[in-house]
């Protein structure tokens, strides 16, 4: 069968991304600050505000996800360090806060004041409940033995022994006026026979309060992600018991030997679990067909700005085009698995024509990158601050071995991100809060209230590469341009 090589250039499709579009403006029945950006995740994670932060060295580790779980956000926590550490900084995204924690540190009434002391400062507490036979007999804080000058004197000589208590069943509104009547910061919880159930304290209150967008569990700890090579199941099941949805990271995951893994891994764990990353239909068949249980796509290959996948293989699938692709595959499928858009996105803009074309969240690294709660130090040049950013693919990233099969299953040899430094942003919370009132001013253009309605009713429109100057500031020096 001759093969037809011209069509194979004269037919090739047309792949956008996102600087080829426009939301075009519709009728609106909405105001902006009414526009309600919740939306899945995964299966069983839904967000207040549909940001996610990407699983790359220089971006999320446990500070950011606190950060981004707080605003209600997901940051998912980077690969490219060893499985416990990956585990601990998970873990301390968990205990961050909670409403009743569980797991608590307790002392025995006989253990010494210095050893107490030893204990709240190892597991950095500000009290330790004390238990005698599994109930509570007494509660000691750091306030108590701060001016105590007899450190070998028994815990049971300065704990308090009136301990004010709630019930297993208590709510957030009880436990608050409980607290505030008995003047107490903390509030043990006991079951009917006595028996120390958890805490609540005065802190995670506060936070909840503060938090209102926050993205959390049902006991009220903050939702988390970490990202997983699908051949490594040995980290996938260190993770599950203490995620809250597990990411694929793997730049090309339609391979025969990914989907056999990564189905593996799709069966024995419990958590959420998300596939990626994808760019065509036909990688979407494969994997409705291949994985046996999978709770999101992650959409884009080769789009993100660190990325030079595209320069080096002359592979790959935007972002924009990625996520059409998936999203129109998926309802032919009948399926509602939600789509994260990953890579290339710069603006509110972006994001919203990410939505527009089917996507439920979308996944920054760069935008993220500058903020005061990724990992690594502030560095001044010439004057201004930036923060370290680089590809999870470039040379010092895969220096340290554990990303290595983020690009095949051995490891190429050729790098395919690159290094640099983005601006400082400050702290997240205000780079979100633009962010979604970015969103919400776009959606409110289109006329739509939510995602799913702009999915059905938002219409684009494409511009050409000459016209797209005229939709910046133009003929205008602005401060810091010297040029007209
Ligand atoms: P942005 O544009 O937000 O993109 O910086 C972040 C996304 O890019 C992907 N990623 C890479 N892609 N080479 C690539 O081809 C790399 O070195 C690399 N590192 C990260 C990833 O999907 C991330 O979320």
């Amino acid at each position: 069968m001759p093969i037809d090589f011209y069509n194979k250039l004269n037919k090739a499709k047309d792949v956008y991304t996102f600087r080829d579009f426009i939301l075009l403006p519709g009728l609106s029945k909405i105001e902006p600050e009414d526009v309600i950006l919740t939306s899945n995740f995964s299966t069983d994670i839904k967000l207040n505000v549909p940001l996610v932060s990407s699983p790359m060295d220089t971006v999320t580790e446990s500070e950011m996800a606190i950060s981004m779980a707080r605003e209600g956000g997901l940051g998912i926590i980077h690969r490219n360090m060893s499985i416990d550490k990956q585990v601990e900084e998970v873990k301390k995204v968990k205990r961050a806060e909670s409403f009743i924690i569980k797991n608590l540190v307790t002392a025995s009434p006989d253990l010494l004041i210095s050893e107490a002391t030893k204990i709240m400062s190892k597991h950095n507490v500000s009290g330790l409940p004390i238990v005698k036979n599994k109930k509570l007999i007494g509660l000691l804080t750091k306030r108590d033995v701060k001016f105590s000058d007899d450190i070998n004197s028994q815990v049971s000589n300065l704990m308090t022994k009136t301990v004010v208590t709630a019930s297993e069943s208590v709510s957030i509104d009880e436990a608050k006026r409980i607290m505030h009547k008995n003047r107490v910061e903390k509030l043990p919880v006991i079951n009917k026979v006595n028996e120390l159930i958890g805490l609540i304290t005065v802190k995670d209150i506060y936070s909840r309060e503060k938090y209102s967008l926050a993205s959390r569990d049902d006991e009220g700890r903050l939702l988390v992600g970490a990202s997983i090579s699908p051949f490594d199941f040995k980290r996938a099941k260190a993770l599950d018991d203490y995620v809250d949805v597990l990411v694929s990271d793997v730049a090309h995951f339609h391979n025969e030997n990914i989907l056999k893994a990564a189905n593996k891994i799709s069966k024995e764990i419990s958590s959420n679990f998300v596939v990626g990353n994808l760019g065509t239909e036909a990688s979407v068949e494969d994997v409705i067909h291949r994985i046996d249980k999978f709770d999101g796509i992650r959409a884009g290959v080769g789009s993100g700005s660190i990325c030079i996948t595209s320069e080096v293989t002359k592979a790959g699938s935007p972002t924009l085009f990625a996520v059409s692709q998936i999203a129109s595959k998926l309802q032919e499928h009948n399926l509602s698995k939600p789509i994260i858009a990953d890579g290339g996105i710069q603006s509110s803009g972006d994001a919203a024509l990410a939505f527009a074309i089917g996507a439920s969240s979308v996944m920054m690294g760069n935008v993220f990158a500058g903020c005061n709660e990724s990992p690594g130090n502030l560095i001044k040049i010439g004057g201004k601050y930036y923060k370290q950013y680089r590809g999870m693919g470039s040379d010092s990233a895969r220096a340290q071995n554990y990303i290595i099969d983020r690009y095949s299953k051995k490891g190429k040899t050729i790098a395919e991100g690159v290094e640099g430094v983005v601006p400082s942003r400050g702290n997240i919370s205000e780079l979100i809060k633009d962010f979604v009132g970015g969103l919400q001013a776009s959606f409110g253009y289109a006329g739509a209230k939510d995602i799913k309605t702009l999915w059905h009713t938002s219409s684009l429109g494409q511009i050409t590469g000459v016209g797209s100057d005229e939709l910046k500031p133009h003929n205008i020096i602005l401060p810091g341009e010297d040029k007209y």
